[in-house]
């Protein structure tokens, strides 16, 4: 059986001001107007059954998250106790997943990107899931448009017996040089952080890459589906180290696969990015709320709907007011937000 697994865990700066500590990206609707970690369960319905969807994610978020996601079983929403990345919160997930069903395949997705094309999505997980049941740790992976050096780089070998790619290599981050390198190679995907696996393959893999961060998950094991589980995660979920699956597990395993696939995939890195996945109008304006252009074009603008926001005469910019603070900087820059995160978080 496949179980859908969305990590929540992320506290994404680059969306401020709209993203905050208690808001954080994958709790906006940044794509449509469902939130994105809402739009992430729909996206499973007709993929599996969504009432055995389990969300990882911390305490800060969890009631957020269980109001955004109603047919989701309270005991379907594992809530860490500190966050300790991806490597282990998709060892957690692992391991309550095989309690469950001992030949589980687990499909881990991320709560805050945006898929356009869903059909192509269900085809490509189902096709992972294939191959995965039959031993590798399967990854979906996108063509490359530009040297990302903020995401996983794959390199596709031979064709695996059940129709996906093997993995020659994976590597995670690379610096731009490398990035620019793979690029034009043209014999490298992007990693979408979407991973498909049998619950105790990546167990294994855990076992053998990350020791350290199985023997905490083995501590809690015995307590999974018992009443002891949350006594047990906060007993031992912290000596997981903080590391992601990437670094820990995908660099290093040996028998990878990946499935070729396009989604209209976006992981909605910056402001800058909506024009990818939101209609624009006419003059290339991105708009939600109640905007009024003159002579302004390519402008992303997400405004209050009960205060006017008017550009005139510029282009290219991002102005976003969330109420209770307001952003302007050019649509290139739109990663730097950041900057402003940690300049408020030195303020104090
Ligand atoms: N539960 C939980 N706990 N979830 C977490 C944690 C955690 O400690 N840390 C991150 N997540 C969630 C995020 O919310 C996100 O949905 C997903 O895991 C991936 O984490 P990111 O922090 O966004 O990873 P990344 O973007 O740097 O890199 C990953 O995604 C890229 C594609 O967007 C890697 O897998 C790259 O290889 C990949 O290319
Ligand atoms: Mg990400």
């Amino acid at each position: 059986r496949l179980h859908p697994v969305i990590l929540a865990g992320g506290s994404g700066t680059r969306f401020w001001p709209l993203s905050r500590r208690r808001r954080p990206k994958q709790l906006l609707a940044l794509a449509s107007n469902l939130p994105l970690i809402a739009e992430t369960a729909a996206r499973l319905e007709g993929l599996c059954d969504t009432a055995d969807i389990l969300t990882v994610c911390g305490r800060a978020h969890a009631h957020s998250i269980r109001r955004l996601l109603p047919r989701v079983a309270s005991k379907g929403i594992l809530v860490e106790p500190v966050a300790r990345n991806t490597a282990a919160a998709i060892g957690l997930a692992s391991l309550v997943v095989r309690a469950r069903d001992p030949n589980g395949v687990l499909a881990v997705l991320p709560s805050d990107h945006a898929i356009l094309n869903r059909q192509a999505f269900h085809d490509a997980v189902r096709d992972a899931a294939r191959t995965a049941s039959q031993g590798p740790l399967v990854t979906i992976g996108i063509r490359p448009t530009r040297p990302e050096t903020g995401f996983g780089y794959i390199k596709v070998g031979e064709t695996h017996p059940k129709g996906a790619r093997k993995v020659l290599s994976f590597v995670e981050k690379p610096d731009l040089a490398k990035a620019q390198s793979y690029l034009h190679s043209g014999d490298y995907l992007w990693n979408a952080g979407m991973f498909v696996f049998r619950a105790d393959r990546m167990l294994e893999e855990l076992q053998t890459h990350a020791p350290d961060c199985a023997a905490a998950l083995a501590k809690i094991e015995p307590f999974v589906g018992t009443q002891g589980f949350a006594r047990a995660l906060a007993r031992w979920f912290p000596e997981c180290p903080s590391v992601s699956i990437d670094y820990a597990v995908m660099e290093k395993a040996e028998d990878l696969a990946v499935v070729p696939a396009e989604l209209g995939w976006s992981d909605l890195g910056s402001f800058a990015s909506l024009p990818d996945v939101r209609k624009a109008d006419g003059t290339g304006n991105v708009v939600d709320g109640d905007v009024l252009f003159f002579d302004a074009s390519r402008n992303v603008v997400i405004g209050q709907r009960t205060k006017p926001i008017a550009l005139i005469g510029c282009s290219d910019l991002v102005v976003i007011d969330a109420g209770d603070a307001v952003l302007v900087c050019s649509r290139e820059r739109a990663q730097e937000v950041r900057r402003v995160v940690e300049a408020l978080e030195a303020r104090g």
